[in-house]
C-alpha cells in the first residue's frame, strides 16, 4: 500500500515512543521508505540504533550535523508522522519554534502530517495544549488519538498514544488518492443472528471479514461509508458510520434507512435465509425442542430493488462449486449491476479468512476470474468495478 512513498518519522520523548518501533515496522512491511528523526529527550527513553536496525538507515537526530538535513528531509517525503507526540513538540510547532532538527523540519515542510500525541491527561487537557492541538488542527495537522487508558504514571485517562495499528491505517488513508470522493456507499457485512428463545439462535460462518475490508478500502479511497454489520468480532474501521444490527429484519430495516443517502449499496452479508416461525420469550425446556419451525426471511436486495434509481447495487454470491449460472441467476434476479462469486468451500475463501478466490460478473454477463488474494485486494477490485460502472 505504501509502495514508492517516503516518510519522515519524528519521535519525541515520551515513554511511547517503544511504541513507534512496531509503527515503523508495519509502514516498512507496506512498502515505505522511513527516515526516522529524534529529539534529544527521544534518546533518553529509546536508543537510535534500533531504529537503525530496522529502518537500515541512519538516523537524524543533529541539527547541526548536515547543515541541509532540515530542508532536505521534508522536501523528500510524501508524509510527515509524529508519534509519539509530546506536549512540548506540540506547542513548539504551533508556535513555529525551531529550536531542534525536527522543530527545524516542521516549518519547512509543507505536506500531510499526522500526530499521535502522548502525554498525562492533565498535561493533555491543558489549555495551552488545547490551543496548540486547535491550532494545528486548523493548519491541516490530522491527530491520531490519543486513547483512554492506563497511563504510564500510574493514573488512568486520556492520553496513551494510539496503537500501531491505527497509525499505520491513518497513514495508508492520508497517501491513498481519492478516487471515490462524493460517493456514499452503504456496506453490509457479516452474519445475521435469527433468534428462537432468549439463548438460542440459528445463523451462519460469516465472520465481516470481506465486508469490512470493502468499507476500509472505500475509505482510505474518499467515501463516506456507512457499516450495517451484523455481530462479529472485528474493530470498526475509523471513520465509517456503524450500524449494529442482529437479526434479517433488522437489517433489512437499517438497509432501507440509510439508502436514501446512499449511492451505492454493496451487499456482503450473509444474510440467514431462514429465521424461527416463533421467537420465545422464555427459554425452551430441552424436552420442548423437537422439531424446528422455520420461515424464511425476506430477501433485503430484492425487496430494495424497487429503489435503486441511479444507485449502484453489488451482491455476493456464496456458493459451494464455482456456479456462475447460478450467479448470473441471482444478479439478474436481484437487479445487480455486479455480482461477486465466492466458492466458500475452496481452501482461502469464503468464511473467517484474510484471503478470497472471487469471480466477477457484470449485467452483460462477462465474468472476470481472479486469483487467491487478500480481502483487502478484492474490496479495492470490487471498488474499480463500482467506479468503471459509474463512468
Ligand atoms: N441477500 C439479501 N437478503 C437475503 C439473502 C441474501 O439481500 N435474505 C443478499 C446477500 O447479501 C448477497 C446476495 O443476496 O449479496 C446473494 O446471497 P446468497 O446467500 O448467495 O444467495 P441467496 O439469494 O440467499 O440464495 P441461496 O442461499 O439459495 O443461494
Amino acid at each position: 500500500m505504501l509502495k514508492g512513498k517516503t516518510i519522515l518519522f519524528g519521535v519525541t520523548g515520551s515513554i511511547a515512543a517503544y511504541k513507534s518501533v512496531d509503527i515503523i515496522r508495519r509502514l516498512i512491511a507496506e512498502g515505505a521508505v522511513v527516515n526516522v528523526v529524534m529529539t534529544e529527550a527521544a534518546c533518553r527513553f529509546i536508543p537510535p540504533y534500533t531504529f537503525e536496525i530496522i529502518t537500515g538507515m541512519s538516523v537524524y537526530k543533529d541539527l547541526f550535523g548536515d547543515s541541509f538535513s532540515h530542508i532536505n528531509l521534508p522536501k523528500e517525503a510524501d508524509l510527515l508522522i509524529i508519534a509519539p507526540a509530546t506536549a512540548n513538540t506540540i506547542n513548539k510547532f504551533a508556535c513555529g519554534i525551531a529550536d531542534n532538527l525536527l522543530t527545524s523540519i516542521w516549518l519547512a515542510y509543507e505536506g500531510v502530517a499526522l500526530m499521535a500525541p502522548a502525554m498525562n491527561s492533565r498535561m493533555y487537557r491543558n489549555p495551552i495544549v488545547k490551543k496548540s492541538r486547535v491550532e494545528l488542527s486548523g493548519l491541516g495537522v490530522r491527530f491520531i488519538g490519543p486513547a483512554e487508558g492506563g497511563l504510564a504514571c500510574g493514573e488512568e485517562g486520556i492520553g496513551r498514544m494510539a496503537e500501531a495499528s491505527d497509525v499505520v491505517e491513518a497513514a495508508i488513508t492520508a497517501l491513498t488518492p481519492k478516487d471515490l470522493a462524493g460517493h456514499r456507499i452503504l456496506v453490509t457485512a457479516g452474519p445475521t443472528i435469527e433468534p428462537m428463545d432468549p439463548v438460542r439462535f440459528i445463523s451462519n460462518r460469516s465472520s465481516g471479514k470481506m465486508g469490512f475490508a470493502i468499507a476500509r478500502a472505500a475509505l482510505r479511497r474518499g467515501a463516506d461509508v456507512t457499516l450495517i454489520s451484523g455481530p462479529t468480532s472485528l474493530r470498526p474501521p475509523d471513520g465509517a458510520a456503524m450500524v449494529y444490527v442482529e437479526s434479517a429484519d433488522d437489517m433489512e430495516k437499517a438497509v432501507l434507512k440509510d439508502l436514501r443517502k446512499s449511492t451505492s449499496l454493496i451487499m456482503a452479508a450473509a444474510v440467514s435465509d431462514f429465521t424461527p416461525s416463533v421467537i420465545n420469550k422464555s427459554k425452551l425446556r430441552k424436552s420442548e425442542i423437537t422439531t424446528l419451525k422455520l420461515k424464511e426471511t425476506r430477501d433485503i436486495l430484492k425487496k430494495v430493488s424497487v429503489q435503486k434509481g441511479k444507485r449502484i447495487f453489488i451482491g455476493f454470491a456464496a456458493e459451494t462449486g464455482k456456479n456462475i449460472e447460478n450467479a448470473k441467476k441471482k444478479l439478474k434476479d436481484k437487479k445487480l449491476d455486479l455480482i461477486v462469486l465466492n466458492d466458500v468451500s475452496e481452501k482461502g475463501a469464503g468464511f473467517g479468512v484474510d484471503t478470497n478466490i472471487v469471480t466477477i460478473i457484470d449485467k452483460k454477463g462477462s465474468a472476470k476470474e481472479y486469483s487467491l488474494m487478500k480481502k483487502l485486494d478484492v474490496a479495492n477490485i470490487i471498488l474499480d468495478g463500482l467506479l468503471n460502472l459509474k463512468a
